[in-house]
């Protein structure tokens, strides 16, 4: 709703002020801030879109107890992801907390919210319109989730469900790199389980490939692809073929057919 209602503001008139009211906990702690807003076309996720900062963001997190479990849980996703990403010790706090955020406990929730909005906007303010790179690390995760969601047409695959899908393909593709240890995988796996996010991927990489390879973030032969570093904040590499990537998708896929994660 945000993205769309800021991409009006960001055109009607060549742009009029913005005021972001974000009521999902996915809006609270990424899409209603950084300024980024658009809309999705079958073609692609966010084909047309804006750079267009609100004037302010009003989030009150009692708006969250009236989410719908499945809505809230894709902000979970967003919020995993920037952990992952930015601050490995919110990835610690989320794990001690996991409680009092799945019972919505409004003290936790204010501090989870807080705490991912710093990091977000930390990244934005160091490049807003996504030019040196710091801002595409908020993409991790992104490539295959985007890939699901296009392949679902946007019906069967929610955004977060779908970042939480490709956070654990590219945490299994730094392991292999040696980026990762295998332990903070099965961390990351047990937390996205424990917040009821899916972890396996549901249909072939090459349902995926043709959304992948239209994706704005594939550039000069590789997709321009953002790797989790252990105890530190992630990397943006363009220097893993595809066929990796699909190779590494595979693998976890099949992780669902022996029944087990990883
Ligand atoms: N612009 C960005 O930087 C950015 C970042 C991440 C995700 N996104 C985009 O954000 C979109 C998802 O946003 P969203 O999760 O806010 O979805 P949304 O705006 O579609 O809302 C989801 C549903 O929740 C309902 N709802 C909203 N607040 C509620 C409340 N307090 N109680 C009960 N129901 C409520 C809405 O009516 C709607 O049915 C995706 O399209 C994704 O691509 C954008």
């Amino acid at each position: 709703m945000g993205d769309a209602a800021g991409y009006a503001a960001a055109t009607w008139m060549r742009g009029i002020d913005l005021v972001q009211c974000p009521t999902t906990l996915l809006a609270q702690v990424d899409s209603s801030l950084g300024g980024k807003v658009g809309v999705d076309l079958p073609e692609g996720k966010n084909l047309v879109g804006a750079f267009h900062l609100p004037r302010m963001v009003v989030a009150d997190v009692e708006c969250l107890l009236t989410q719908a479990w499945g809505d809230f849980r894709q902000g979970l996703a967003e919020a995993v992801k920037v952990a992952l990403g930015e601050d490995p010790p919110l990835l610690g706090w989320m794990e001690e907390h996991r409680e009092g955020i799945l019972r919505r406990d409004l003290q936790t929730l204010e501090e989870l919210v807080a705490r991912c909005v710093a990091l977000k906007l930390g990244v934005t303010e160091e490049d807003f319109r996504e030019r040196t790179g710091a801002r595409a690390r908020l993409n991790l995760g992104h490539t295959v989730g985007h890939g699901l969601e296009a392949a679902s047409g946007y019906r069967g695959w929610s955004h977060g469900d779908g970042v939480a899908v490709g956070l654990v393909v590219v945490a299994r593709l730094a392991c292999r790199r040696g980026l990762l240890d295998e332990g903070m995988l099965t961390r990351l796996v047990a937390l996205l389980e424990g917040f009821g996010l899916p972890t396996l991927p549901d249909r072939p990489w090459e349902d995926l490939l043709p959304h992948v390879e239209r994706d704005k973030k594939f550039v000069a032969g590789a997709p321009r692809l953002v790797l989790p570093r252990g105890g530190q904040r992630c990397v943006l590499r363009e220097d893993v073929p595809l066929e990796e990537l699909g190779e590494v998708y595979e693998e976890v896929r099949a992780w669902g057919r022996v029944g087990s994660s990883c």
